[in-house]
């Protein structure tokens, strides 16, 4: 295991976790007539709401894909698209997904007991337009070239070295391409320690430094930024508890 993988996503509880938040359908995640259903498909959403405005491209990057599926919808928009993931586990379950366009997911009911489901990848996502390779984010092949689209959805909080990936975006994305960053700002020590942290602290004169001037700090030269929006997401850790975030989309265009 690469020591930079925190050992989370490589664990049972993550791929189930993951598989049902990326493959699962509304009532297998959220099994109520109420509760915050606009929180669902947030991997489906950081594409679809807003790749109709980009247009469609040649080329895009899913960084952070987990099981794969923002870099499944990435392809009706992208005829070559790349997710890169620090994790194996994810990515084999992305390359098997890509593969048989089956997904087994055993949903987490109470105490040890699960309920196992079988979903299929719409049939319209292009699955051989995409290729998933495990990778550190943050230390990119130097060949891998630019993108015209660059996704990283709550990914920068959760790489051990976010200032670097954000200063490395301006050599990924082609001239007039676009970067979505998506995240709920959840900055812990666990994954990064504070001196990093791109926001969320005081700065030496008390003031808040919040992540999003972080980002604007460092984007800025390379990128206009275009929209921020919040988007809400919702992970079921079992039939009675959930997580319901919300995550600060930004979308930046290179200049
Ligand atoms: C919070 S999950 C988000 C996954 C997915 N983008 C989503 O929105 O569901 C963070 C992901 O980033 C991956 N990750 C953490 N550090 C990474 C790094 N340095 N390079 C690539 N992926 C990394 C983890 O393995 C995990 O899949």
């Amino acid at each position: 295991m690469n020591e930079a993988t925190p050992d989370i996503y490589e664990s049972d509880l993550a791929v189930d976790q993951y598989l049902l938040f990326h493959y699962g359908t509304a009532e297998d995640q959220l099994p109520y007539s109420f509760g915050p259903r606009e929180a669902l498909f947030y991997p489906i959403r950081c594409v679809s709401d807003f790749l109709p405005s980009i247009g469609r491209v040649e080329r895009a990057l899913d960084l952070g894909c987990a099981v794969g599926r923002s870099t499944f919808e990435l392809t009706r928009w992208a005829p070559e698209v790349l997710g890169i993931d620090l994790s194996q586990r994810f990515i084999s379950l992305a390359n098997r997904v890509r593969e048989t366009g089956r997904i087994a997911i055993r949903r987490l009911e109470e105490g040890e007991i699960v309920t196992e489901l079988t979903r299929e990848l719409p049939s319209d996502l292009r699955r051989e337009h995409c290729q998933f390779e495990t990778g550190d984010a943050t230390k990119l092949p130097a060949d891998i070239g630019r993108f015209d689209v660059v996704l990283a959805a709550n990914l920068i909080d959760r790489v051990k070295a976010p200032g670097v990936l954000l200063k490395s975006f301006a050599a990924l994305v082609n001239s007039g391409g676009h970067l979505i960053l998506s995240s709920p700002y959840t900055w812990l020590e666990q994954f990064t320690a504070k001196p990093a942290w791109l926001g969320g602290r005081y700065d030496s004169a008390g003031n808040r430094a919040l992540t999003l001037d972080g980002l604007k700090e460092t984007l800025l030269g390379a990128f206009d930024l275009k929209l921020t929006k919040d988007l809400p997401f919702l992970i079921r850790e079992h039939a009675r508890k959930f997580q319901w975030s919300v995550a600060q989309a930004t979308v930046w265009r290179r200049k």
